[in-house]
């Protein structure tokens, strides 16, 4: 496949690339940006854990075309701390327990954040019917709902 130019700024940081036109989002912030905080695990679509904002709305990525991406602002877990300083969401995470092997936990994070902006963290059923299309194997989901709820407060 012939390559194609993408502008896109990932994290607050601009970027000119140049991708293969099936490329998906998951593949370019993984493998050509190097930011494996991200994590693939269906690829398919069924399991959450590829879930970044692209211009601040909840996508997930291994169902993303990166060229659908032009012009967008991309943010992965990467890019939630201020330095140093953790954002609230992964503070409460820590706090609660709420994971235990870790993978799903960027997606789960990107999608708590995402809930609570678009209005859908004012129960615990509200917060878990949002964060259903998040695969937790270990099943942390209590730990995941306090620490979204704690963080809506
Ligand atoms: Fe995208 Fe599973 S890797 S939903």
């Amino acid at each position: 496949f012939e390559k194609m130019p993408l502008a896109i700024q990932i994290n607050g940081v601009n970027h000119d690339l140049s991708v293969e036109p099936r490329t998906t989002l998951l593949d370019l912030i993984r493998e050509q940006l190097a930011l494996p905080g991200t994590k693939k695990g269906c690829d398919h679509g069924q399991c959450g854990a590829c879930t970044v904002h692209v211009n601040g709305n909840r996508v997930l990525s291994c169902l993303t075309l990166a060229v659908t991406a032009e012009g967008k602002k991309v943010t992965t877990i990467e890019g939630l701390a201020d330095g140093e300083k953790l954002h609230p969401m992964q503070e409460a995470f820590i706090k609660y327990d709420g994971f235990q092997c870790g993978y799903c936990t960027p997606g789960q994070i990107m999608s708590g954040i995402a809930c609570i902006r678009e209005g859908h963290a004012n129960s615990d059923d509200e917060i878990r019917e949002y964060m259903s299309g998040n695969i937790c194997r270990c099943g942390a989901y209590p730990n995941i709902v306090k620490a979204i709820a704690d963080v809506k407060k």
